[in-house]
């Protein structure tokens, strides 16, 4: 391996610029060049991209966002774009990719692979962590902080006005982000598209919580599951509480990636670059108990990561 591409793929999640410095510092330590492809595949086609150097990379690991940026795009799913891409990236002399994205992107990657013989590397990069084989992608600590510090910020007005707020938080069909910050945060219900909803029994909850005094009420749901407006439509004049929506939207994919993900994405990077160095490609570097694993690209995409129910027990336990 002597020339490596290295891109940022689908929806940017925070982390993604440490993972660009190290994946850069550890192939160029080891004497291979990299070349960074700009907005995802579509730095491919438009032969669009710049050689990156040690110190390129540098004063980056802390911003938010990716440099090197991102699109997403669905012509790739064109065996013939797949093909344009491939001829481009022989060209270059470009050995392997390093992709880093969520399974949009690893899919991408992976087609590429097998029709193109452009082997990769795939790094999971999504604040949804939804994608299998991997207890934490980059970006999701992040977005978690970000989500809970909103949240608490609501609950203060919350209790001032005896209000409720109903949340809305991404996490596209995984209701991860909302059972987790709602952990976080002791939120009265959590709605999340792996357990239905009783809307009737939540609305007597909420009800009864109220006359007993409570001063506030978070009702955290995934956009997976329903849009806030449809919960409020649920709740509102049932539950004692004067209603106000939140949505949370893009605040929730930017930031200064936290320490964990700063530490997880500078270990992936790593892994990623000795994963090249043995040859065992097709890979995506996972967490699993705090150890860092090489998983058949395969086996990643033809599973489909499940929510804890424990977790979802213990939430409803402690509401
Ligand atoms: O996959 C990340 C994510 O932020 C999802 O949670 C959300 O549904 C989607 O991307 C939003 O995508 P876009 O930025 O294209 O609106």
């Amino acid at each position: 391996i002597k020339k490596i591409g290295i891109l940022t793929s689908g929806g940017d999640a925070p982390g993604m610029n440490a993972v660009i410095r190290s994946v850069t510092r550890c192939a160029v330590t080891e004497g291979i060049e990299v070349y960074g492809f700009l907005r995802g595949f579509a730095g491919i086609l438009d032969k669009d991209y710049k050689k990156l150097s040690y110190s390129d990379v540098g004063g980056i690991m802390e911003r938010g966002g990716t440099i090197l940026r991102t699109s997403r795009v669905p012509e790739f799913k064109l065996p013939e774009v797949r093909k344009v891409a491939g001829d481009i990236l022989k060209e270059l002399g470009i050995d392997a990719l390093v992709i880093i994205g969520g399974e949009g992107s690893l899919t991408g990657g992976n087609l590429l692979a097998q029709e193109q013989g452009i082997p990769f590397i795939g790094i999971p990069g999504s604040i949804d962590n939804d994608i299998a084989h991997t207890d934490m992608s980059i970006g999701v600590d992040t977005c978690l902080n970000t989500v809970v510090d909103a949240m608490q910020k609501l609950k203060d007005t919350a209790s001032s006005h005896e209000r409720a707020f109903i949340v809305e938080v991404m996490g596209r069909t995984s209701g991860y982000i909302a059972l987790m910050s709602g952990l976080a945060i002791g939120a009265e219900a959590i709605i999340i598209p792996e357990v239905p909803v009783d809307y009737d029994s939540l609305a007597e909850k909420m009800w009864s919580e109220r006359k007993r005094g409570k001063i506030n009420s978070i009702v955290v749901v995934a956009e997976g599951s329903a849009s806030a407006y449809t919960v409020a439509r649920h709740l509102e004049n049932r539950i004692g509480f004067e209603t106000r929506i939140t949505i949370l939207g893009h605040i929730q994919r930017g930031g200064s990636p936290t320490a964990f993900d700063r530490i997880l994405a500078s270990r992936m990077g790593y892994e990623a670059v000795k994963s090249l160095l043995d040859g065992n490609f097709n890979v995506m570097i996972g967490l699993s108990r705090n150890d860092l694993a090489r998983i058949s690209i395969d086996q990643v995409l033809s599973e489909k990561k499940s929510i804890d129910m424990n977790i979802v027990k213990l939430a409803g336990i402690l509401s």
